[in-house]
């Protein structure tokens, strides 16, 4: 077993002193007397990827997690020398490279404060068994500093004094702190001293990260194979860091469908036809908005992919249409195994090309799940990607199926000690071939993103809906995703609360969990919190196995139903809330989730807070995560918020108790926002409405809002069919000016807005609607104190008493 960052060093080599150094453009070239190189690029003026070898070769550079739509170039770059180091310096950092050990120490260009240094820095132990180095880095660590981010980790927040593995694996009714589990996202954010920064470590390997547990003083991560291969990003702001780094993995390539971001119901497995409908009626009829319905292994023949089982589904495209007339989207899943059957034609396409996995000696990968021994694709390999994206012309283009699970792809093999390929079996790796050891972390993504190019060519010209299990950085380009079999505890709630924070602040933000959980059965209250929590997820989807009983909002009884109605009514009337936060997201890479450190990493109180987030960019949450309560304390970040309930203005930068009964949870919204609300539909596009709610909190003084919207599908929104409306509100004793300006050429069938005023301090006696007075009748100022203005008002003014 390595271990890293042992005081005794026995293995470990270390470069020697520099004796070659050379530029290339935005790339500086090192050479030490052993033969080490580094290559050192200043991608941005913030971002900086250090690439070491120790042979003076390195490997032909392809990354699957940076994307090609990757921001390049810096707008200052000079490189000088002393004796002791070179030194690097663009606009952001300066970055030392110490000429007699190849250390690295990075600081701030505009207050020159260290940011980062390495401790031993890069060095290695030769792999004898599969050659190759077991490469390492370790860095210093400050008292103060802190550690955040790696993707699915279920624990607190924030990960100082743990150590983690990135392997992919199924991880049936995980707990906390199980590690590894389904994800493999090897990067991290960092904050000392106001000061934030990222390491994308971009090697598909097994790779460790040690956040001075080992050791107090030391950070440390490796990888069994492969190059030290990193990304240094700098911040100061932990926002910008993520907002970097997921410039450098990607945003998503496309909107999702607005229905992908309405409530969604799964089970293991709804079944026949008629179970289905069944469930679909009953959202009807209670009212409880719906826009997906998922179905699980069960809707197969034999668990074969691409088939139905004709017995529980005789007519799968009628079903699927009548779903969808009823506002149900339909998703299935398809796993990677495909069934050893000489008569099923996936497998017979797949044997015949020469698409499956094979061992190091020639046999095939043949491993057990669910459809019994199956073969697996290669999905490392472009053209076995682009058969498998072919696989789903019949589901999405003739069937009229509008979403795709996939599932079981770390790969999740059955009945064997590792879950999983055993390292020999051989991948292509877009032509770069290798072992499973390197292809492992990897595969999950590569079926999610073979999976996406089918939707995206059937669905068009609709948008498609992908979600997968596994993934590596950069599966967010192509996919949402959820966080695997959790169950039914009061753990696991805190736990997802947890993990879709981590996912968001990785760079992922389009994830939620099994709500009610996956395995075992919530009790009423249980589900009830769960759903709460779910509501402010992006994505949010009820899951359970099924084997305990269901896990529908109404089985729970009356109270539970109600709540539930409430809380998911509550999330379609945000709609255009969460579809602004999500255009932002894949716009300049915003988190959807902020935990209080990326909102506020000032503030020292926020660093270690794991259960408060900030949905969007006004909304606070705190879940409860405790039966038996009436509230919970909670922090408040600075500012002023209101209680969303009942409109108390509180001051934050304090903990709090907040009252939270069954029925409601603590949600504040920042003093000044403005908050778009759609009226409560069963489905999206269910109504057509003549008037949307925009929620406005008074503030003395300024804050500005925004609300994107366009089609809520298809691509027209790339050619400037959009609408962004930026809100900036300025408040005052006895006045309130909302000016709106609009962006886009985008124009929704709402033509008003009904403005409603929260905690105006003065009564209404006058207003001017871009400048031109108003009587106040005509705007139908109720007892609500809202006024319904056109759309597309430029200023309202506002004057009172
Ligand atoms: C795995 C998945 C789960 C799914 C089940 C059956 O356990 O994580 O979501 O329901 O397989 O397909």
């Amino acid at each position: 077993m390595i271990v890293n960052t042992e005081l005794e060093q026995k293995g470990n080599l270390f470069p020697s002193e520099i004796i070659n150094y050379r530029k290339d453009v935005d790339t500086l070239h090192f050479s030490t007397k052993n033969g080490v190189a580094l290559q050192i690029t200043v991608v941005r003026d913030s971002v900086i990827r250090f690439r070491y070898s120790t042979t003076g070769k390195f490997e032909n550079d392809f990354s699957y997690g940076v994307t090609i739509h990757a921001s390049r170039g810096y707008s200052f770059l000079d490189v000088t020398e002393n004796e002791t180091y070179y030194i690097i310096t663009t606009s952001k950092l300066i970055c030392k490279v110490e000429k007699l050990s190849l250390q690295v120490s990075l600081f701030d260009a505009i207050d020159l404060k260290l940011i980062n240094q390495d401790e031993i820095g890069f060095h290695w132990e030769e792999c004898y068994e599969h050659g190759g180095d077991i490469v390492k880095m370790s860095k210093t660590c400050q008292k103060s500093e802190s550690f955040y981010g790696l993707g699915d980790k279920p624990v607190d927040v924030n990960l100082k004094g743990k150590r983690f593995e990135n392997w992919a694996t199924d991880s049936y009714a995980f707990g906390k702190d199980t590690d590894p589990i389904y994800k493999a996202i090897p990067f991290y954010t960092a904050i000392q001293d106001n000061k934030s920064y990222g390491i994308f470590f971009d090697n598909t390997f097994k790779t460790s990260f040690d956040f001075a547990h080992e050791r107090r003083n030391v950070t440390s991560f490796w990888a069994q194979g492969g190059e030290m291969n990193y990304y240094f990003i700098y911040g100061p702001q932990m926002e910008d860091v993520v907002k970097n780094y997921t410039d450098l993995t990607g945003k998503p390539h496309a909107l999702p469908p607005l229905w992908a971001l309405g409530f969604h119901q799964c089970k293991w497995s709804y079944y026949p036809e008629a179970n289905v409908k069944e469930v679909t009626n009953t959202f009807r009829d209670l009212k409880i908005p719906c826009d997906a319905i998922y179905l699980d292994i069960d809707y197969m023949d034999g668990f074969r992919c691409f088939t139905w089982d004709k017995e529980y589904f005789p007519d799968p495209k009628r079903m699927v249409k009548e779903l969808e007339d009823d506002g149900f989207k339909t998703v299935v899943i398809i796993d990677p195994g495909i069934k050893i059957d000489a008569d099923y034609i996936v497998f017979k396409e797949g044997l015949d090309k020469d698409y499956f996995c094979k061992r190091a000696d020639g046999p095939y990968m043949k491993g057990k799940v669910w459809p019994g021994e199956c073969y697996f694709p290669d999905y490392t390999n472009p053209e076995v990607r682009e058969w498998w994206s072919g696989l789903f012309k019949e589901l999405i283009e003739d069937i009229g199926v509008k979403g795709v699970w996939n599932d079981m792809n770390e790969p999740a093999v059955m009945d064997v000690p590792n879950k999983s390929f055993p390292d020999d079996v051989r991948h292509d790796y877009d032509g770069n071939p290798c072992s499973h050891r390197k292809a492992h972390n990897i595969y999950g993504t590569q079926m999610a993103r073979a999976t996406y190019h089918g939707l995206k060519k059937y669905a068009y010209p609709k948008r498609p809906f992908v979600i997968t299990r596994s993934a590596y950085s950069g599966a967010q380009r192509y996919t949402s995703t959820w966080m695997g079999d959790n169950v039914a505890t009061w753990e696991h709630l805190a736990i997802a609360n947890n993990q879709a924070q981590r996912m968001a602040m990785s760079g992922f933000s389009f994830a939620g969990s099994d709500i009610g959980g996956f395995a075992e059965q919530p009790q009423g209250e249980l589900f009830t919190r769960w759903i709460q929590l779910g509501v402010f997820h992006a994505f949010c989807r009820v899951h359970s196995s099924g084997d305990h009983g269901d896990q529908e909002p109404w089985v729970f009884g009356e109270e539970v139903t109600d709540i539930v109605r409430k809380f998911v009514e509550l999330r379609y009337q945000l709609l255009p809330y969460l579809y602004t936060a999500f255009w932002k997201y894949i716009n300049d890479g915003t988190p959807i989730l902020k935990s209080l450190v990326l909102y506020d990493q000032e503030d020292t109180a926020t660093h270690y807070r794991s259960d408060e987030f900030v949905y969007g960019e006004q909304i606070l949450i705190c879940p409860i995560q405790e039966p038996n309560t009436k509230g919970r304390r909670m922090y408040v970040p600075k500012g002023k918020w209101y209680n969303f309930w009942t409109d108390e203005l509180v001051e934050g930068g304090k903990e709090m108790w907040v009252d939270a009964e069954l029925d409601s949870m603590p949600i504040f919204i920042k003093e000044g926002a403005v908050i778009p609300k759609y009226p409560v539909q069963q489905y999206v596009g269910e109504k057509n409405f003549d008037d949307i709610t925009l929620d406005l909190y008074y503030k003395e003084g300024k804050e500005s809002s925004k609300l994107y919207d366009d089609a809520h599908d298809g691509y027209d929104y790339k050619k400037g069919r959009f609408s962004l409306r930026t809100f900036k509100v300025t408040g005052k004793k006895e006045e309130l000016i909302i000016q709106q300006h609009k962006r886009g050429d985008f124009n929704a069938d709402y033509t008003k807005f009904n403005i409603v005023f929260h905690n105006l301090p003065f009564e209404i006696t006058s207003i001017q609607i871009d400048n031109v007075d108003t009587p106040l009748n005509e705007v139908k100022l109720g007892e609500t104190q809202s006024i319904l203005i056109d759309k597309e008002f430029t200023e309202l003014h506002l004057f009172g008493k």
